[in-house]
């Protein structure tokens, strides 16, 4: 593999100062691809210096608007001129499907530095009309160096939805990649060099969670937090962060649901309920994992679901034409199994059964499972896979409290022809997102994020320019 294996840190990479290293693998093969410098907590340290360094120098706080948009414009132009290389790194880091990576994965990361190059110029101020003989006026300024953790999953396209943003606001960052899947984040950080970026803008950290993303999150220096990964997790940051009362945003997990009415066009809602739950191998945060069916149309549905679901097969991640990959790493491969034998023993129906694929690679075929209980663990947990809890209800106030009856509340989505009755939905249901006869939108002018146990704050859009900024008032005398 080429590409940077070493630890970005104002601006050149080197070894860890410890000089251990930690291999990735390639899920499909169980190959290592590359040996990865890890970043423990002196080298957390060296990238927050760089990064406050970076902050305070002129080369990037005195930089106008315009340029920083410049910069921003041309690290899209690098990812897109970049993009077959950065698919398929991606594609061998973690097992996605090529045809995911170099159309969805890249251009949408691409994508999010292009919108933020538009924000450089436009964040301003207001004049506010205050009482008295006084001027009052904000500015909105960066918060500092930022730290990012990210997961797995989609490891570049999440980075640019944090550093595009924090970027943009005249922050400086720390990122800490995940374990699982560190190249293409060392790649972006070598793009942001080459894009003229001063040295320590941008610092990158591979590393394990409890040594350097602990580190990262415990470090005074470090203004900000944005985080997206588990609930667990997330919950672990804040009470780190809490010492030291950092900013901290979080992307956090879900089990959305996916509701079809009977009055629904069936066709579309299958194929929507199967990319709810396939895409990105149920890998999403934000993965319809479960299916609520209208009584009345359960059987019409579950046939056409099952009807493409059964010819849906695991497959090389790197032929084009493959739609379902290998899941992450052993040990989420294990966690997914682990809670396909689980359905089984609570007494959901295993209308398609799962289970691993082949011996080599971590593939996990499809698994539906039907006549789901809302209490049973599988309609309750993040699974993180490819398995589909199926639900029925008889009216819309059931539908409503059964939708809404986990922790999580990240995205939902309504499948119907009653325009009415899919916008008084929209309202009733306790998610950051809700799609109606569509699933798995997301863009970078739209803002993105959870509601309850599924996080803080909302990334992308404007929204994402307030996670990565803070307000001044300036009262000015006329007298
Ligand atoms: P995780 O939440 O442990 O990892 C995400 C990131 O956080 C990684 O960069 C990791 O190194 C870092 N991290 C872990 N512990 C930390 C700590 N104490 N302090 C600071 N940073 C820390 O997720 P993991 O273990 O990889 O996956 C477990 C489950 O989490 C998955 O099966 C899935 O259910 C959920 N998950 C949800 C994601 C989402 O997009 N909402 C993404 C990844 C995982
Ligand atoms: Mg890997």
């Amino acid at each position: 593999m080429d590409g940077p294996t070493q630890l970005l840190i104002g601006g050149k990479f080197k070894d860890s100062l410890s000089g251990r290293t930690f291999p990735t693998i390639n899920p499909a093969t169980e190959e290592v691809l590359a040996e990865i410098s890890e970043a423990e907590e002196p080298d957390i340290d060296a990238a927050v210096k760089a990064a406050r360094a970076a902050f305070n120098h002129k080369s990037w706080r005195s930089m106008p608007a315009r340029e920083r948009s410049k910069l921003l414009w041309k690290i899209g132009d690098l990812i897109m001129q970049n993009a077959d290389e950065l698919a398929l790194l991606e594609t061998m880091d973690n097992g996605k499907p090529i045809f995911e990576s170099r159309y969805v994965d890249v251009p949408s990361a691409a994508e999010t530095f292009y919108y933020y190059a538009g924000w450089c110029t436009k964040i301003e101020g207001e004049t506010i009309p205050v009482p008295g003989n006084f001027l009052n006026y904000t500015l909105r300024e960066p918060y500092g160096v930022c730290g990012i953790i990210t997961p797995w999953n989609f490891p570049l396209l999440l980075v640019a939805w944090k550093l595009a943003p924090a970027l943009a606001c005249g922050n400086t960052a720390v990122l800490k990649i995940a374990e699982e899947t560190p190249i293409t984040g060392l790649r972006l950080g070598q793009l942001c060099q080459e894009a003229g970026l001063p040295d320590g803008v941008v610092n990158v950290v591979p590393g394990f969670g409890e040594t350097a993303g602990r580190a990262l999150v415990a470090h005074p220096d470090v203004d900000k937090i944005s985080f997206t990964g588990s609930t667990a997790v997330g919950k672990e940051i804040m009470r780190t962060a809490a010492d030291t009362l950092k900013k901290v945003s979080l992307e956090l997990g879900g089990k959305s649901p996916n509701i079809v009415f009977a009055d629904s066009d069936l066709d579309a809602a299958a194929k929507g309920a199967f990319n709810g739950i396939f895409y990105g191998k149920g890998e999403v945060c934000n993965a319809g994992s479960r299916l609520l069916v209208e009584e009345s149309v359960h059987d019409r549905l579950m046939e056409k679901l099952l009807e493409r679901a059964r010819k849906l097969q695991p497959g090389d991640p790197l032929n084009p034409k493959t739609r379902l990959g290998a899941l992450v790493s052993a040990a989420q491969m294990d966690k997914v199994i682990g809670y396909i034998e689980l359905g089984k023993k609570e007494g959901a129906a295993p209308v398609l059964p799962g289970g691993r694929a082949g011996n080599t690679g971590f593939f996990v075929k499809p698994a539906i499972f039907d006549t789901v209980d809302p209490a049973m663990r599988i309609a309750q947990e993040e699974i993180f896979g490819p398995v589909l809890a199926v639900l029925t209800f008889k009216d819309v106030d059931e539908l409503v409290e059964k939708a809404n009856s986990t922790i999580y509340g990240l995205a939902a989505a309504v499948w119907t022809r009653d325009v009415a009755k899919a916008h008084k939905l929209a309202q009733r249901l306790q998610a950051g997102t809700v799609w109606i006869n569509a699933y798995n939108m997301t863009s970078a002018e739209s803002p993105f994020g959870g509601y309850k146990q599924s996080g803080y704050g909302r990334e992308l859009g404007k929204y994402g320019i307030d996670l990565y900024s803070q307000v001044k008032s300036v009262w000015v005398s006329l007298d």
